[in-house]
């Protein structure tokens, strides 16, 4: 028995030199460590041992099991890194790299900078106004009287009586004068909110530009200048636009800005993009300017439309969809 022992001793620190993987390795604790493996079956047999050699049998065969255990346990953690040290190595440092994803500023934003700066190089400085407004600066100072029909609460965000998200970015027009007396030549973006329907052309929330010159001698050469020499910066020289009569409360006389685009169903037409006129002597009231001494200008267009024309986006949606596809062309 006990040569028998030793010949299982011998002949697992024979295989173990062989143990190339973990596959070999696995094969190795199934012959001798497993259930029905040479060491345990070994241990199991030591009460078939004669008496006087039991006790020598069962050390013999305990330590064989340390060891064989031992040793196990040491390749195993050997062929474990190596293994890891394998899939390392898998990776090739040739291939192409995954490329970062670049972030860019959305067509809107990017819009608005270059009218600021376009603006800015024609001497507008920059003024802002809240998105959350009171009917003093949305209509009251604007010379729309309670009556009008701009005022209907369902033409409006209202939030309580006196509060609603503003409908023009003409309440800049006011607070501007609140705080400044003239000379005054600012452009206002912003967000403006009104409950409409949403087409092609219209969204419940929008960008306007807003532009406000006050001082001595001002006319309407100046204002049709100032428009005509900013759109053809846009817009480039080939632009089509016109001035068309129209009403405003603010402005006496008022017109509106069209541009010529094509539609989406491919037809050429005029595209409102705003109003604008000579300021009214009541909004000059209502903010305490001498309208004897002073006269102005302003206009209000909306940022999308002109957005819209210039890089020929036939939808408005588009713009507020935020589909990567679509916002990366810009
Ligand atoms: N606030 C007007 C609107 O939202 C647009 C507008 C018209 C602005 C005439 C002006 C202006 O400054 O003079 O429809």
């Amino acid at each position: 028995m006990l040569e028998q022992f030793e010949k299982i001793g011998k002949e697992a620190l024979a295989d173990m030199k062989e143990i190339r993987d973990l596959k070999s390795l696995e094969e190795f604790r199934i012959k001798y460590l497993g259930r029905k493996g040479q060491v345990t079956r070994m241990l199991s047999e030591i009460g078939k041992v004669p008496k006087e050699q039991r006790a020598a049998a069962g050390q013999l065969a305990n330590k064989m099991k340390k060891q064989v255990s031992a040793a196990f346990e040491k390749i195993k953690s050997k062929l474990s890194t190596s293994e890891k040290e394998k899939t390392k190595e898998l990776i090739d440092v040739t291939l192409p790299g995954i490329k970062p994803q670049i972030g860019k500023m959305h067509v809107i934003t990017q819009t608005i900078s270059e009218l600021l700066e376009i603006f800015g190089r024609m001497g507008f400085s920059v003024a802002y106004g809240p998105e959350v407004e009171d009917e003093w600066h949305n209509f009251v100072a604007l010379n729309i009287p309670p009556e009008h029909p701009a005022r209907d609460p369902l033409d409006n965000f209202y939030i309580d009586d006196d509060t609603l998200l503003r409908t023009q970015t003409s309440t800049i027009q006011i607070r501007v004068m609140e705080k400044h007396k003239p000379p005054i030549r600012v452009v206002a973006p912003g967000r403006v909110y009104r409950p409409d329907t949403v087409d092609a052309t219209h969204m419940y929330m929008f960008y306007q530009l807003e532009a406000l010159v006050v001082d001595e001698g001002v006319s309407m050469v100046d204002m049709k200048t100032t428009i005509n020499q900013f759109i053809h910066t846009f817009f480039g020289p080939e632009i089509k636009w016109r001035l068309r009569p129209s009403f405003f409360p603010f402005t006496e006389p008022s017109a509106e800005v069209d541009l010529l685009w094509e539609s989406k169903d491919g037809k050429t037409e005029w595209m409102e993009v705003g109003g604008c006129g000579m300021v009214d002597p009541n909004v000059f009231d209502a903010v305490g300017i001498d309208s004897e001494k002073y006269t102005g200008w302003a206009f209000g267009f909306g940022i999308e439309r002109l957005a819209m024309r210039k890089y020929k986006i036939n939808d408005i949606r588009l713009l507020f969809e935020n589909d990567i596809r679509f916002l990366r062309q810009f």
